[in-house]
């Protein structure tokens, strides 16, 4: 492979993806495939595996990391190692593998609603959900954005339930000074190649708890076990050697990434000020974003835009946007058969936020030529981008 890699640009009719594509430099991807290629070690827990394993720990402030072959597959493992039964509370207002997951642990998922500022699970709304089936809450960090760890954790003492993270979003993002990743029993990233941290697929389980981690460690693959023989139902979940590699250099970009998208939500922020009705996720002080994502919402009430009007006028010009998450999962089948449950937020949040092209790939220029479409639509036309910061 020879050059820069192949950009998205709208400008020249190509389509602008809204996943973030981080790459990392060509010729440290050619050194360390080529190392790779000389060791002639490609599967089964090698030395960049655990490499891995041991800069994750690090990097999450945790006892341990367990990498696998994507972050799907880790909720599995972490909801069927900590031998649960009966109900998990899950918000509906997420990516279908979170709420797939606890199915193929054999769990029954129960649908709660978010808080309307946090878009997240609190112990607020979770609560009212807690009945004597419930065996564990399943919390989401979304848009990298922590999920009330405290709140949660204090809950779910209470009431003697385990309590797991998807922390898919979140590689790199912290909450009141601590690093996301030691929260609760377990938490699950996702190192799919549109998220900040890119092994092209992959995910880990991050833990304080030892019991748990060597549990984890045994089911992630056959070949764990001293004697082969383990009462653990087990999987080939292993992460090959080509995926650590990339998560490696991946991680050792990951700071500079998140400054980058932290200037390209700012200039986004800064572009868009002032239009009526639409609005951007906050953080606030005591977050550390990885800014992983750019979503905003149009309020329909406020906004002579409607939030679906806004997507296909971005994509008639080529700029993919997406309606992240559509439809919550409680309308989708199975889980829609027994009657929709009522989450008046998850219903507001699904039909009204937009999420909008961000990552390496994505320049300033793009971000110009997408923000002059939605002023644009919104009814301001030739009106100046406004000068300053948001
Ligand atoms: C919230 C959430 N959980 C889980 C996943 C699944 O991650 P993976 O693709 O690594 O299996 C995703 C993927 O986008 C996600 O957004």
């Amino acid at each position: 492979m020879t050059g820069s890699p192949p950009r998205d640009d709208p400008e020249s009719g190509k389509p602008l993806h809204v996943g973030q594509l981080n790459l990392p430099a060509e010729d440290a991807f050619h050194k360390a495939f080529g190392e790779l290629f000389d060791r002639r070690f490609f599967a089964n827990h090698g030395p960049l595996e655990q490499q891995l394993d041991r800069e994750l720990a690090l990097r999450f402030g945790t006892r341990h990391a367990v990498s696998v072959v994507n972050a799907t597959v880790a909720l599995m493992l972490a909801l069927r190692a900590l031998d649960l039964q009966g109900e998990v509370i899950v918000p509906a207002f997420t990516f279908p593998a979170t709420v797939q997951a606890v199915d193929w642990a054999g769990l029954k998922p129960v649908f709660c609603d978010v808080d309307p500022h946090s878009q997240t699970l609190t112990a607020q709304t979770v609560a009212p959900r807690i009945g004597p089936a419930t065996a564990a809450i399943l919390g989401v960090h979304v848009w990298g954005r922590a999920c009330d760890p405290d709140g949660l954790a204090e809950l779910s003492r209470r009431h003697g339930l385990k309590l797991l993270f998807d922390a898919a979003h979140a590689v790199g993002a912290g909450f009141r000074g601590r690093p996301i990743g030691g929260f609760g029993d377990a938490e699950v990233f996702s190192f799919h190649a549109t998220k900040i941290l890119n092994g092209v697929e992959g995910g880990c389980i991050a833990t304080n708890d030892d019991d748990l981690a060597a549990r984890l460690r045994r089911m992630r693959s056959f070949h764990e076990a001293d004697d082969g023989v383990t009462r653990l139902y087990r999987l080939n979940a292993k992460m090959s050697e080509a995926q650590a590699a990339m998560a490696l250099l991946g991680l050792r970009d990951l700071d500079g990434l998140i400054g980058q998208n932290r200037r390209r939500y700012e200039r986004y922020r800064q572009e868009l000020d002032g239009i009526p009705g639409v609005r951007f996720v906050d953080y606030a002080g005591d977050e550390a974003s990885n800014y992983q994502f750019i979503v905003l919402s149009v309020e329909p009430a406020a906004s002579p835009l409607s939030r679906d009007m806004l997507l296909d006028r971005l994509r008639s010009r080529q700029i993919l946007a997406r309606r992240y998450f559509h439809p919550g999962m409680h309308r989708t089948p199975p889980y829609c058969d027994d009657g929709i449950p009522d989450l008046p937020v998850t219903e507001r949040l699904c039909s009204s936020l937009i999420q909008l092209p961000t990552g390496q790939l994505v320049t300033d220029r793009d971000i110009e030529t997408i923000c002059a479409v939605i002023r644009e639509a919104a009814g301001m036309d030739g009106a100046a981008a406004p000068k300053g910061s948001a």
